[in-house]
Protein backbone atom coordinates (compact mmCIF):
# COMPACT_ATOMS: atom_id res chain seq x y z
CA UNK A 1 0.00 0.00 0.00
CA UNK A 2 1.63 3.35 -0.69
CA UNK A 3 0.44 5.87 1.38
CA UNK A 4 -0.79 9.25 0.47
CA UNK A 5 -2.43 11.44 2.52
CA UNK A 6 -6.51 12.29 2.03
CA UNK A 7 -9.21 11.35 -0.52
CA UNK A 8 -11.92 13.27 -1.31
CA UNK A 9 -14.84 10.66 -0.99
CA UNK A 10 -13.85 7.81 0.33
CA UNK A 11 -17.24 5.84 -0.24
CA UNK A 12 -16.41 6.28 -3.86
CA UNK A 13 -13.97 5.89 -4.42
CA UNK A 14 -14.15 1.92 -2.82
CA UNK A 15 -17.28 1.75 -5.09
CA UNK A 16 -15.16 2.83 -8.09
CA UNK A 17 -12.40 0.52 -7.18
CA UNK A 18 -14.25 -2.36 -6.15
CA UNK A 19 -16.48 -2.22 -9.49
CA UNK A 20 -13.16 -1.90 -11.62
CA UNK A 21 -11.06 -4.64 -9.97
CA UNK A 22 -14.19 -7.37 -9.00
CA UNK A 23 -12.78 -10.05 -11.42
CA UNK A 24 -8.97 -9.39 -10.44
CA UNK A 25 -10.03 -10.07 -6.90
CA UNK A 26 -12.06 -12.76 -7.79
CA UNK A 27 -8.76 -14.34 -8.81
CA UNK A 28 -6.77 -13.79 -6.15
CA UNK A 29 -8.95 -16.55 -4.15
CA UNK A 30 -7.09 -19.50 -6.23
CA UNK A 31 -3.45 -17.63 -5.60
CA UNK A 32 -3.39 -16.79 -2.38
CA UNK A 33 -3.74 -18.90 0.66
CA UNK A 34 -6.97 -17.49 2.73
CA UNK A 35 -7.58 -18.19 6.42
CA UNK A 36 -10.98 -16.79 6.45
CA UNK A 37 -12.69 -20.69 5.88
CA UNK A 38 -11.25 -22.26 9.17
CA UNK A 39 -12.14 -18.59 10.85
CA UNK A 40 -15.83 -19.35 9.12
CA UNK A 41 -15.87 -22.43 10.35
CA UNK A 42 -14.97 -21.66 13.89
CA UNK A 43 -18.33 -19.31 13.66
CA UNK A 44 -20.59 -22.11 11.24
CA UNK A 45 -19.81 -24.51 14.19
CA UNK A 46 -21.90 -22.52 16.81
CA UNK A 47 -24.34 -21.98 14.82
CA UNK A 48 -27.74 -23.85 14.61
CA UNK A 49 -28.96 -25.06 11.11
CA UNK A 50 -31.15 -22.29 9.06
CA UNK A 51 -29.15 -19.29 11.10
CA UNK A 52 -29.72 -16.14 9.63
CA UNK A 53 -26.33 -14.87 8.77
CA UNK A 54 -25.45 -11.24 7.22
CA UNK A 55 -22.09 -10.78 5.67
CA UNK A 56 -20.93 -6.92 5.40
CA UNK A 57 -18.55 -6.06 2.22
CA UNK A 58 -19.68 -9.65 0.92
CA UNK A 59 -18.22 -9.20 -2.56
CA UNK A 60 -18.76 -11.89 -4.79
CA UNK A 61 -19.52 -14.09 -2.11
CA UNK A 62 -17.29 -16.53 -2.97
CA UNK A 63 -16.28 -18.73 -0.94
CA UNK A 64 -17.78 -17.59 2.13
CA UNK A 65 -21.50 -16.94 1.53
CA UNK A 66 -21.24 -19.93 -0.84
CA UNK A 67 -20.76 -22.06 2.15
CA UNK A 68 -22.60 -19.95 4.66
CA UNK A 69 -26.13 -20.97 2.18
CA UNK A 70 -25.65 -24.52 2.22
CA UNK A 71 -27.45 -24.53 5.36
CA UNK A 72 -27.99 -21.12 6.61
CA UNK A 73 -30.32 -17.97 5.43
CA UNK A 74 -27.32 -15.96 4.25
CA UNK A 75 -27.97 -11.71 3.26
CA UNK A 76 -24.66 -9.94 1.79
CA UNK A 77 -24.57 -6.03 1.62
CA UNK A 78 -21.80 -4.42 -0.40
CA UNK A 79 -20.71 -0.65 -2.32
CA UNK A 80 -19.93 -2.57 -5.30
CA UNK A 81 -22.43 -2.87 -8.15
CA UNK A 82 -20.29 -5.26 -9.78
CA UNK A 83 -19.86 -7.82 -6.77
CA UNK A 84 -23.49 -7.64 -5.97
CA UNK A 85 -23.91 -9.15 -9.35
CA UNK A 86 -21.53 -11.22 -8.86
CA UNK A 87 -22.69 -12.90 -5.43
CA UNK A 88 -26.06 -13.29 -7.29
CA UNK A 89 -24.80 -15.57 -10.01
CA UNK A 90 -22.39 -17.26 -7.04
CA UNK A 91 -25.23 -17.67 -4.80
CA UNK A 92 -28.71 -17.77 -6.10
CA UNK A 93 -30.46 -18.32 -3.04
CA UNK A 94 -28.77 -15.57 -1.04
CA UNK A 95 -30.60 -12.12 -0.86
CA UNK A 96 -28.08 -9.35 -1.56
CA UNK A 97 -28.22 -5.71 -1.16
CA UNK A 98 -26.17 -2.89 -3.27
CA UNK A 99 -25.49 -0.52 -0.15
CA UNK A 100 -22.89 0.77 2.00
CA UNK A 101 -22.46 -0.81 5.39
CA UNK A 102 -22.13 2.66 7.21
CA UNK A 103 -25.51 3.15 6.48
CA UNK A 104 -27.74 0.24 5.70
CA UNK A 105 -30.28 -0.54 8.32
CA UNK A 106 -31.97 -3.81 9.43
CA UNK A 107 -34.63 -4.15 12.51
CA UNK A 108 -33.12 -4.73 15.96
CA UNK A 109 -32.32 -8.61 16.41
CA UNK A 110 -32.41 -9.78 12.49
CA UNK A 111 -29.38 -11.76 13.08
CA UNK A 112 -27.78 -14.92 14.38
CA UNK A 113 -24.54 -14.12 12.90
CA UNK A 114 -22.59 -10.92 11.04
CA UNK A 115 -19.38 -11.90 9.49
CA UNK A 116 -17.43 -8.84 7.40
CA UNK A 117 -13.83 -9.75 5.94
CA UNK A 118 -11.46 -7.44 4.51
CA UNK A 119 -13.74 -4.55 4.34
CA UNK A 120 -13.65 -2.29 7.71
CA UNK A 121 -10.34 -1.21 6.37
CA UNK A 122 -12.34 0.49 3.81
CA UNK A 123 -14.35 2.65 5.50
CA UNK A 124 -13.20 5.21 7.42
CA UNK A 125 -12.55 4.13 10.64
CA UNK A 126 -14.35 6.96 12.25
CA UNK A 127 -17.17 4.91 11.32
CA UNK A 128 -16.12 1.67 13.34
CA UNK A 129 -17.37 2.40 16.33
CA UNK A 130 -20.88 2.93 14.80
CA UNK A 131 -20.85 0.24 12.25
CA UNK A 132 -20.25 -1.85 15.43
CA UNK A 133 -22.79 -0.59 17.42
CA UNK A 134 -25.26 -1.39 14.52
CA UNK A 135 -24.32 -4.76 14.19
CA UNK A 136 -25.03 -5.44 17.74
CA UNK A 137 -28.29 -3.91 17.56
CA UNK A 138 -28.80 -6.25 14.53
CA UNK A 139 -27.75 -9.27 16.24
CA UNK A 140 -30.30 -11.47 18.26
CA UNK A 141 -28.78 -12.17 21.97
CA UNK A 142 -26.22 -14.92 21.54
CA UNK A 143 -25.30 -14.21 18.33
CA UNK A 144 -21.91 -13.80 16.67
CA UNK A 145 -19.50 -11.69 15.35
CA UNK A 146 -16.84 -12.54 13.09
CA UNK A 147 -14.15 -9.56 11.47
CA UNK A 148 -11.14 -9.17 9.87
CA UNK A 149 -9.48 -5.98 8.79
CA UNK A 150 -5.71 -5.00 8.02
CA UNK A 151 -3.57 -5.32 10.93
CA UNK A 152 -2.10 -1.72 10.67
CA UNK A 153 -3.16 1.61 12.38
CA UNK A 154 -4.05 3.78 9.06
CA UNK A 155 -5.35 6.83 9.58
CA UNK A 156 -7.00 7.24 5.84
CA UNK A 157 -4.88 7.17 3.39
CA UNK A 158 -5.04 6.00 -0.42
CA UNK A 159 -3.39 3.82 -2.19
CA UNK A 160 -3.26 1.19 -4.79
CA UNK A 161 -5.15 -2.08 -5.16
CA UNK A 162 -4.88 -4.13 -7.87
CA UNK A 163 -3.96 -1.14 -10.26
CA UNK A 164 -6.74 1.23 -8.53
CA UNK A 165 -6.76 3.91 -6.31
CA UNK A 166 -8.16 2.52 -3.48
CA UNK A 167 -8.81 4.01 -0.02
CA UNK A 168 -7.90 2.15 3.54
CA UNK A 169 -8.18 3.04 7.02
CA UNK A 170 -8.20 0.73 10.37
CA UNK A 171 -7.09 1.19 14.16
CA UNK A 172 -4.07 -0.95 15.45
CA UNK A 173 -5.22 -4.33 16.80
CA UNK A 174 -5.30 -3.20 20.41
CA UNK A 175 -7.98 -0.01 19.47
CA UNK A 176 -9.99 -2.37 17.17
CA UNK A 177 -10.52 -5.15 19.94
CA UNK A 178 -11.28 -2.25 22.68
CA UNK A 179 -13.68 -0.69 19.97
CA UNK A 180 -15.40 -4.47 19.96
CA UNK A 181 -15.62 -4.52 23.71
CA UNK A 182 -16.86 -1.05 24.24
CA UNK A 183 -19.65 -1.57 21.80
CA UNK A 184 -20.55 -4.25 24.25
CA UNK A 185 -19.29 -7.91 22.69
CA UNK A 186 -17.52 -10.20 24.66
CA UNK A 187 -14.31 -11.12 22.54
CA UNK A 188 -13.82 -14.88 21.56
CA UNK A 189 -10.87 -15.01 20.22
CA UNK A 190 -8.10 -12.87 18.09
CA UNK A 191 -5.48 -13.40 16.28
CA UNK A 192 -3.01 -12.05 13.59
CA UNK A 193 -2.65 -14.13 10.68
CA UNK A 194 -0.19 -12.93 7.77
CA UNK A 195 -0.77 -13.36 4.46
CA UNK A 196 1.34 -13.25 1.14
CA UNK A 197 -0.14 -10.81 -1.39
CA UNK A 198 2.32 -11.48 -4.05
CA UNK A 199 5.84 -11.02 -2.76
CA UNK A 200 4.63 -8.85 0.44
CA UNK A 201 2.95 -10.08 4.00
CA UNK A 202 0.41 -8.26 5.11
CA UNK A 203 -0.95 -8.71 8.82
CA UNK A 204 -5.21 -9.06 9.30
CA UNK A 205 -6.42 -8.55 12.39
CA UNK A 206 -9.43 -11.63 12.91
CA UNK A 207 -11.92 -11.06 15.80
CA UNK A 208 -14.75 -13.26 16.87
CA UNK A 209 -17.22 -11.91 19.36
CA UNK A 210 -20.12 -12.56 20.84
CA UNK A 211 -23.13 -10.45 21.44
CA UNK A 212 -23.80 -11.49 25.65
C1 LIG B 1 -11.39 -7.06 -0.05
S1 LIG B 1 -13.06 -7.24 -0.55
C2 LIG B 1 -13.63 -8.57 0.52
C3 LIG B 1 -14.75 -9.36 -0.07
C4 LIG B 1 -15.17 -10.58 0.77
N1 LIG B 1 -15.64 -10.16 2.09
C5 LIG B 1 -14.03 -11.56 0.92
O1 LIG B 1 -13.85 -12.11 2.00
O2 LIG B 1 -13.34 -11.83 -0.08
C6 LIG B 1 -13.82 -5.83 0.22
C7 LIG B 1 -15.29 -5.71 -0.17
O3 LIG B 1 -15.90 -4.74 0.68
C8 LIG B 1 -16.76 -3.93 -0.11
N2 LIG B 1 -16.94 -2.67 0.61
C9 LIG B 1 -16.00 -1.73 0.89
N3 LIG B 1 -16.53 -0.70 1.56
C10 LIG B 1 -17.84 -1.00 1.74
C11 LIG B 1 -18.92 -0.35 2.36
N4 LIG B 1 -18.78 0.87 2.94
N5 LIG B 1 -20.11 -0.95 2.38
C12 LIG B 1 -20.30 -2.17 1.78
N6 LIG B 1 -19.31 -2.83 1.15
C13 LIG B 1 -18.09 -2.27 1.14
C14 LIG B 1 -16.02 -3.81 -1.43
O4 LIG B 1 -16.84 -3.40 -2.49
C15 LIG B 1 -15.48 -5.22 -1.59
O5 LIG B 1 -16.37 -6.06 -2.28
Amino acid sequence: MNNSKGPINPKKVVEKGYDQVAYDYACLEGEIKWPRMQWLKKLLNRLEPNSSVLDLGCGSGDPADIEIAKKHKVTGVDISQTQINLAHQKVPNGHFIHGDAGTVDFPSASFDAVISFYTLEHIPREEHGSVLGHIYQWLKAGGLLLISMEAEDYDDVMGDWLGVPMFISCFNPEMMKRLVIHEGFEVLETAIEIQMEGKTEIPYHWILARKP
